[in-house]
């Protein structure tokens, strides 16, 4: 049982949460044994597997309306709504008699909680200590491919909307939850599904429980993401392999060509060396840099936490801390190949060789200019004449946000009262492609990026994790959130945010 952090007035709520721990890490251990990946070449089926538990959880909560919200070709994405607080009316809501939500003539607040089901692939089955969907518990961590990354978010919101029907009845704030089936392949419908469902979701406030926290014990919240942009790139030679003794000297090859061009993509110390990247990267400003420099990183601490080798060297700027390259600026990475592998490497001059290029785009970039820029520069970059097609892949927007206004407030005093202690600000090199198209859509709607995952986590590597202290404690905290937010419905409800929210970008993407 948890220190009791939160205010007295809660307690009935807050123990609702704690009442259904066990319930619900069983519920999260149904989800894992789910092998949901959201990849091509994996079982669709299984995505929509989670889609129908998941939408059984949603109900399970109390949630109304439960369905899955399908886009032609998409993984589906599951949606349920709690939309009572209004109807009930201001005079006669049930659960305002013991909170401070009450607040007559305001329209509820709708809050929009998102989290995905989907999950990555599990990488090499042999790094796993135990099996990726058999989801385990040692030393007070659930492991398991989709544990923290992203399916105890969804649990989380499952757990605040059911704790206060048990509690009270009723919701403080009007809800609509979106849980999405292909966050992980760089949801590439969200365009479609924002136009068929926008809608359906349309909200005050998203909440997604998507990101981080700071360290196991201190929540966060976070202001800023990453954006994405892929390029695939192909590089051919010959019409087929030929013998590379008969032939290797005056003849080329499509490997060697191909590695020759990716080279040149960053320079000596790692930074991407693309002509026109940097241009659109909004410098960091006065306010996060206090924020970056409020933060005790400590550069060992982070070596470990990334499990990087002894004696491997930082990349990057090293006129920037650690933190700063990985939040606010863009990295350009080799993130796969298709080549003969060494079982099958013959001696041979290939003919054809492929490779899939990352991009992470720091605020103010764009997708679409970035994978350009990149296909440019490896058409100019192949060697020999070499034959070149690229094509980029799916990508999402950077997100940056000032973190002040009633919603940011609600956020930091939800984090500090489950929490007992006061969370981090902080930003994240990671990508959530959902975030800026639907604040936009809801006319710069502040997002509140909680997390359930630590630095100990491991998303998307093997032996991904939970802490189950601090997934009960997310749990509090949305609980207790709902009540905060509602405290400040006129506010929220009026825009009154601290500043810009959106992609950082001078004029949108
Ligand atoms: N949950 C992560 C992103 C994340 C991690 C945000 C930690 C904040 C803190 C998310 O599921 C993810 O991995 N997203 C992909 C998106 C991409 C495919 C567009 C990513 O960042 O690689
Ligand atoms: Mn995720």
């Amino acid at each position: 049982m948890p220190d009791r952090t939160w205010p007295d007035h809660l307690d009935d709520v807050a123990q609702a949460v704690l009442a259904r721990d066990e319930e619900r890490l069983a519920a999260l251990g149904d989800l894992v044994r789910i092998p949901s990946v959201s990849a091509d070449g994996h079982d669709p089926a299984q995505v929509r597997r989670s889609a129908d538990l998941t939408a059984r959880l949603l109900r399970g909560a109390g949630l109304e309306d439960v369905r899955l919200l399908e886009v032609d070709g998409a993984h589906p994405y599951v949606y349920g709504e709690w939309r009572r607080a209004v109807e009930l009316g201001p005079g006669d809501r049930r659960v305002a008699s013991t909170t401070s939500l009450a607040n007559p003539g305001d329209d509820a607040v709708t809050v929009l909680l998102y989290a995905h089901h989907d999950v990555q692939p599990v990488g090499t089955p042999d790094r796993w200590h135990s099996p990726p969907f058999e989801p385990t518990v040692r030393d007070g961590r659930l492991y398991g491919r989709g544990t923290a990354d992203d399916k105890a978010g969804i649990l989380v919101h499952v757990a605040a909307v059911r704790a206060w029907l048990d509690a009270r009845g009723g919701l403080p704030v009007d809800v609509k939850v979106v849980i999405e089936g292909e966050e992980e392949i760089g949801s590439p419908h969200l365009g479609e599904f924002l136009r068929r469902h926008a809608d359906t979701l349309r909200a005050d406030v998203i909440v997604l429980t998507d990101a981080t926290n700071w360290k196991v014990g201190v929540p966060a919240l976070t202001y800023s993401l990453r954006g994405l942009a892929e390029v695939y790139v192909t590089v051919r030679a010959l019409e087929q392999p030929i013998h590379s003794g008969m032939w290797g000297g005056p003849i080329p090859d499509a490997l060697t060509g191909l590695l020759k061009a990716l080279a040149t993509l960053t320079d000596e110390r790692g930074r991407p060396a693309v002509a026109g990247l940097f241009d659109d990267v909004r410098p960091v400003t006065d306010d996060e840099r206090k924020r970056l420099d409020a933060l005790d990183a400590d550069p060992v601490q982070l070596r470990t936490e990334a499990r990087v080798l002894p004696g491997v060297e930082w990349t990057g700027d090293p006129e920037r801390s650690v933190l700063e390259r990985i939040w606010m600026q863009p990295t350009v990475t080799v993130i796969g190949m298709d080549v003969p592998s060494l079982r099958e490497a013959s001696n041979t001059l290939l003919a054809e060789a492929s490779a899939k290029v990352s991009i992470r785009l720091a605020p103010g970039q764009s997708p679409g200019r970035a994978a350009a820029l990149v296909e440019q520069h490896l058409h100019d970059n192949v060697p020999f004449n070499l034959h070149v097609e690229t094509h980029p892949g799916h990508g999402g927007q950077p997100w940056v946000t000032d973190p002040r206004g009633p919603a940011f407030e609600a956020g930091i005093a939800a984090l500090r009262s489950a929490f007992g202690t006061e969370p981090a600000l902080i930003g994240c090199g990671g990508s959530i492609p959902f975030v800026v198209p639907f604040s936009q859509a809801f006319g710069g709607a502040p997002c509140l990026l909680t997390g359930i995952e630590d630095p100990s986590t491991n998303a998307h590597g093997e032996d991904e994790s939970l802490h189950l202290g601090d997934f009960s404690r997310a749990c509090l905290a949305e609980t207790v959130l709902l009540e905060e937010l509602a405290a400040r419905a006129g506010a929220i409800r009026a825009g009154e945010e601290g500043g810009p929210v959106g992609d950082g970008a001078p004029s949108g993407n």
